[in-house]
């Protein structure tokens, strides 16, 4: 083998730098593998788009010229959605790809038919920026913290409505004009619904709690709700009385259960949380060893998010090359522990 060869499904926001980090990093991806990752070929919806990226690579509208071509080692999923990307990503683990996803969507609804697919096809899913943009916390909470049993994972996960917040807080901004703007920033999701109505941070602390907690949380089981309601105003008066809002994703795990919430919450102007601006997103873990762990970063956004994306290819990459798997990463909580309940 001499290379390590890429099917990229989408070339938006999180795409394109993928495409930037593998082209501008290719001599120390490469010096890490130990051969050169190359992408051979590139699905998009629109084959006419001007792109704002020189790439050697082919384009294709159609799934199956990426799953059948033999060449192609990963799949890389960065086009979002539910509707038919799982159905691609399964398509892809039987067909012996191993697949890299930024899609907390598809992670928290089919998480474990994914997994069993990935597990008997003996190949690697990797996931790391699903959740939190740039931040270490997948691999930090199923590797890392392993050791732990884990009580809390608490903070701010969702970095549109966390610069939303901010920016109606600093410069006194209406919702809409913020929103319009995290938009532009390549921040919120195709449909920004799930941004400001809590959906996707629900989604991603699910995906958390069912790492920490060992047990299958669904989206169906988080208390979910959004910054719709909040305006400048209620900002204003909050900062008068000390307190800053900020939408806060909790999961807790103790005698009476897992509860797992998304919701506003006012914030000491003081609490280390208060201080977290605009994209950036804060994770706090509390495991019955370590403590009080926390974890701080820009949560959204092309680069930060690729710089996750690209680590999960370079890990892919080098298990390839020394004919080994993470699917230990996968299987620890895609059957016993990820789903305890039902079996
Ligand atoms: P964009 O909307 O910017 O890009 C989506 C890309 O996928 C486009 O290139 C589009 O093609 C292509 N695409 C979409 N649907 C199809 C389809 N049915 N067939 C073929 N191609 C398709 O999305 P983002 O880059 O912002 O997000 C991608 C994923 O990353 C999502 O799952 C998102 O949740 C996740 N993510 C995003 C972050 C961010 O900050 N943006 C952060 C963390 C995760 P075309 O270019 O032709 O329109
Ligand atoms: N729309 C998401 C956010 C992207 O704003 O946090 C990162 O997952």
């Amino acid at each position: 083998r001499k290379t390590i060869t890429i099917g990229l499904l989408g070339m938006g926001t999180v795409g394109t730098s993928v495409v930037k980090i593998l082209t501008e990093n290719a001599n120390d991806i490469s010096q890490k593998v130990g051969i050169p990752v190359n992408i051979k070929k590139i699905m998009v919806r629109q084959l006419d788009k001007t792109r704002n990226i020189d790439v050697d690579a082919e384009f294709t509208t159609t799934i199956d010229d990426i799953i059948n071509d033999p060449d192609i080692d990963i799949i890389v999923e960065v086009m979002g959605g539910m509707n038919p990307t799982k159905d691609y990503i399964v398509q892809a683990l039987i067909a012996g790809k191993h697949v890299v996803t930024a899609n907390k969507d598809v992670v928290a609804k089919y998480g474990q038919e994914i997994f069993e697919a990935a597990d008997k096809s003996k190949v690697d899913f990797l996931f790391e920026a699903s959740v939190a943009g740039g931040i270490p916390i997948i691999r930090p909470l199923k590797q890392c913290l392993a050791a732990n049993k884990i009580s809390e994972v608490m903070g701010i996960i969702n970095g549109t409505t966390n610069y939303m917040l901010t920016k109606m807080a600093n410069e006194g901004l209406d919702f809409n004009s913020v929103l319009s703007e995290a938009q532009a920033k390549g921040y919120a999701e195709a449909d920004p619904t799930a941004d400001v109505g809590g959906f996707d941070a629900a989604r991603k602390i699910a995906i958390l709690a069912s790492i920490a907690f060992g047990s299958r949380v669904s989206i169906d089981d988080v208390y979910i709700e959004g910054i719709t309601t909040i305006s400048t105003e209620d900002i204003t008066y909050a900062k008068e009385l000390g307190y800053v809002i900020k939408l806060l994703a909790i999961a807790k795990d103790d005698e009476r259960g897992i509860d797992v919430r998304v919701h506003p919450a006012f914030i000491p102007a003081k609490h280390p949380l208060a201080s977290v601006h605009d994209v950036f997103n804060a994770i706090y873990i509390k495991g019955d060893a370590v403590g009080e762990t926390m974890f701080y970063g820009r949560g959204a956004g092309g680069m930060p998010t690729a710089s996750a994306v690209v680590s999960d290819i370079i890990d892919v990459a080098r298990n390839i090359t020394h004919n080994a798997n993470s699917r230990i990463l996968c299987t620890c909580f895609s059957q016993k522990s990820f789903c305890p309940v039902q079996n």
